[in-house]
């Protein structure tokens, strides 16, 4: 930045209509509380349920106790001539616009739905702001479990069998994707939705009638659905941090309290542990780490994701299950304390994440639009 005094301008976006609303505010909550006040100026934008965004400097208390009357209702428009963060105010019967600051940076806290799966990077591009993480075909990809997998078989990273369908063949020809859901594996399978998180929608089905009632239940949530091959497995995960030159951090295992990592054992059963690092051969730990950096490369991510994968206990091998680009963010997530194991401290890894933003934008400013005669300009 030219003027080393002039504070970076950071747009924090929390809270969001996913479902991982409140996972979002504890992670928000972190990442507020790590942000150098000396060199960043902090611009806290909460989003409603309802998707409504809101400015205020307590946003995040705000949205916690559900009191939004200290905000003021908030927009980044799409256009890139128009940087930065509008307020929207009431003026007798109007709507009007209201420039409150440029931003530098968005970092969007946002899990799941709307905000790790393409759809705010979209709106980030269009204004042309840098931000941290993912841009919108890795977030795509990332989110959609079904072309995950395709892109994993193409650069032959190990996943576990699985198949796609959808809801209107669930609704209407239930026992041919039963009869073709048993063609993948003998029971458990897993069913999940092909667009979600926080293992909402995902079941383990140990014979034809929990299929039937996990196939249902999945369908609730998306119109397309996995059935797979259920391992028993242990859960491993690997943080990733980068964009041309990736790292991967060492592996982490998740002891999850109910049968699988479901969403009560995600977040109301405190007998989930986290192991730091998991108890691998030096082999496998060095498998797992290429894995997550061969996997990240293979969506195009860009600044941090976490791989998520299953070890067969049975077997041995090592699956990739799926890549969060917006992993959790808590000081005490997964994703930056591997990081924390590896030496990299919670606020460095924040400043880091913003550095790569900014390179990744750098890196885009390059690109021509038009075409352009390669004589022109020298
Ligand atoms: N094929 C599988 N075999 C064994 N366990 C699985 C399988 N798929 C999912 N699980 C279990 O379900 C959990 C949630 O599934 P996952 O695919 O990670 O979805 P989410 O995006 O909701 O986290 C995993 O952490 C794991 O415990
Ligand atoms: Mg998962």
């Amino acid at each position: 930045m030219g003027n080393p005094k002039q504070k970076l301008k950071v747009a924090v976006l929390f809270g969001g209509v996913s479902g991982e609303h409140e996972i979002s505010l504890l992670s928000a909550r972190s990442i507020l509380s790590a942000l150098d006040a000396e060199r960043y100026e902090v611009i806290q934008i909460g989003i409603t349920h309802e998707g409504q965004w809101y400015f205020g400097n307590n946003a995040l208390e705000a949205l916690n106790e559900g009191d939004l009357s200290s905000c003021t209702p908030a927009t980044l428009l799409a256009d890139p001539t128009r940087n930065g963060i509008y307020l929207i105010k009431k003026e007798q019967s109007d709507e009007l616009l209201s420039h409150l600051s440029a931003v530098d940076v968005v970092f969007p806290v946002l899990h799941g739905t709307f905000g790790e799966d393409g759809t705010i990077q979209g709106l980030l591009e269009m204004a042309n702001v840098a931000y941290v993480g993912s841009g919108v075909v890795a977030s795509a990809v990332g989110m959609d479990k079904g072309i995950f997998k395709d892109v994993m078989k193409a650069h032959q990273i190990p996943v576990v069998d699985w198949m796609v369908f959808t809801r209107q063949e669930v609704e209407s020809r239930l026992e041919e994707v039963i009869a073709k859901s048993e063609n993948i594996a003998p029971y458990p399978l897993f069913v999940k939705p092909a667009n979600l998180g926080s293992s909402v929608g995902v079941s383990k089905c140990h014979d034809r009638q929990e299929l039937r009632l996990g196939l249902k239940d999945a369908i609730r949530y998306d119109r397309r659905i996995l059935v797979e091959r259920g391992i028993n497995a242990r859960e491993i995960e690997v943080s990733v941090l980068g964009n041309e030159d990736v790292d991967a951090s060492i592996p982490g295992e998740i002891i999850p309290a109910d049968e699988f990592y479901s969403y009560n054992a995600k977040y109301h059963d405190d007998r989930s542990q986290l192991l730091i690092p998991a108890p691998l051969e030096p082999q496998l730990t060095d498998y797992a780490r290429s894995l997550a950096i061969r996997t990240f490369k293979a969506i195009d991510g860009a600044g941090m994701a976490r791989v998520d994968m299953l070890l067969d206990k049975e077997s041995g091998e090592l699956f990739v299950n799926e890549i969060n680009t917006i992993p959790g963010f808590t000081r005490i997530s997964m994703y930056p304390k591997l990081w924390n194991a590896v030496g990299i401290s919670y606020p460095e890894l924040v400043d880091r994440l913003i550095e790569l933003a900014l390179a990744r934008k750098a890196e885009k400013a390059k690109n021509l639009y038009r075409y352009q005669r390669e004589s022109q300009g020298k």
